[in-house]
């Protein structure tokens, strides 16, 4: 193989992965400017960012409401909220809510998730995330969020 078509081959092979693995054709304008922070397809790997992939789309919308009318204060996310109309908010949230959530390679210590589950039962967490904290509505899902943002919002509040 001549070295230009083997580079085109490969050219082809990554840019038909691409839309094959996350019908990248149908990304709103608007969620690739996402990505740069909450990770493709909103599957963060910065543990201060959290991933949107598979987040209740109702969530996502009010957020970023807030976020736009002040409610909520963040100097990295509120000046990205600026241009956004409400169907914009919509579009993305839900596209976002769509995506699936990878699995993380972080290992909870199972003594600690056993006495996290028993404060959470405690405390009736469930009462308004659901089980498995799957969340619901505009009450978030928590399961699978990056573990320094948990702790990071849980502080905030
Ligand atoms: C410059 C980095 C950056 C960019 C770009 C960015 N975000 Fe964020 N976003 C953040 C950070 C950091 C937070 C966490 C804020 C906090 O700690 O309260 C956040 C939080 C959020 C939340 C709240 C999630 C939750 O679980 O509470 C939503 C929703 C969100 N971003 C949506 C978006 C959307 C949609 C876009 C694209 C239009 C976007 N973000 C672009 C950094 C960014
Ligand atoms: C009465 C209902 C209710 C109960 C009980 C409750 N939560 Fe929440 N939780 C919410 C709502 C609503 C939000 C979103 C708040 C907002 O809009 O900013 C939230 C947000 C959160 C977030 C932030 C998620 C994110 O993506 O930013 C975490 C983490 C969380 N809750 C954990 C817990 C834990 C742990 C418990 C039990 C100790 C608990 N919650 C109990 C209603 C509840």
């Amino acid at each position: 193989m001549k070295p230009i078509s083997f580079f085109s081959a490969v050219v082809f092979t990554f840019l038909l992965s691409l839309f094959s693995l996350n019908s990248f054709a149908q990304v709103p304008a608007k969620a690739a400017s996402c990505f740069g922070c909450h990770g493709v397809n909103g599957n963060s790997v910065m543990p201060n960012t959290p991933s949107l992939a598979g987040q209740n789309s109702r969530y996502i919308y009010l957020q970023l409401r807030d976020f736009q009318e002040g409610r909520r204060d963040n100097a990295m996310m509120t000046p990205m909220t600026a241009g956004l109309s409400r169907d914009d908010m919509r579009e993305l949230a839900d596209y976002f809510s769509k995506q699936s959530l990878t699995s993380k390679s972080f290992k909870a210590d199972p003594e600690k998730a056993k006495k996290g589950m028993a404060k959470a039962d405690e405390t009736l967490c469930a009462m308004c995330h659901l089980g498995e904290f799957k969340g619901q509505n505009e009450i978030p899902k928590v399961a699978g969020q990056n573990y320094d943002y948990i702790i990071k919002s849980l502080k905030d509040f």
